[in-house]
């Protein structure tokens, strides 16, 4: 029987050939990062440059953010697994298209049956959007807003979730910064209750 490691690093290695559109222009893969074994799931929305130069999801300023609310209910970020919903970056830093998230798509879905997270945290509209549709069997609107179901536990069919803002929102809207404080403050207790 496999170890949780290396089948989610046959992951990283079947993604250098994924068939995703965004692969050619990008440096490499980004699969994700951290510990196999545990609970907290963390998806994002793609790589950016910093990503996309050493292959690690929020490494960038996002991520320095991102580390500062882990550390802020005493997580690091080895301790839960880190990853996006797109697994390369796209050009510019552009939204995700849908043919580019459904190449990437059946990678996640089976880093989360791997991982099996008690709690899945949403950063941002593209993963909460992803992961309703996945769950929830049906299309989301485009106009889904997060400010509706941030900071909310989401019991679904497939897991629970906790949608967040995206830490780069918070690096340009000092009032999502502090609503993203105020999210992480409530995953400790969300824990014990799952
Ligand atoms: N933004 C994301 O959504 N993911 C990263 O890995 C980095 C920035």
């Amino acid at each position: 029987m496999q170890n949780k490691t290396i089948k989610l690093s046959k992951i990283s290695d079947e993604l250098i050939n994924s068939v995703c559109p965004l692969r050619l222009g990008a440096t490499q893969p980004v699969p994700g990062a951290g510990n196999p074994k545990t609970e907290i799931l963390l998806i994002g929305e793609a790589p950016g440059e910093q990503e996309d130069l050493l292959g690690q999801p929020f490494v960038g300023a996002a991520g320095k953010l991102l580390d500062k609310l882990l550390a802020s209910i005493n997580l690091k970020r080895e301790a839960v697994f880190i990853t996006n919903i797109e697994k390369f970056r796209p050009p510019k830093n552009r939204d995700p298209l849908p043919e580019e998230i459904a190449a990437c798509f059946p990678f996640l879905e089976r880093q989360i049956k791997i991982i099996q997270p008690k709690l899945i945290i949403t950063l941002g509209r593209h993963a909460l959007k992803k992961m309703f549709e996945w769950d929830k069997d049906k299309i989301i609107d485009k106009s889904i807003s997060i400010s509706e179901f941030h900071g909310k536990l989401i019991r679904g069919k497939k897991g629970c979730y906790f949608p967040c803002y995206h830490p780069a929102a918070g690096l340009y809207q000092p009032s999502t910064k502090i609503e993203l404080e105020k999210d992480f403050q409530k995953i400790p207790k969300i824990l014990n209750k799952l």
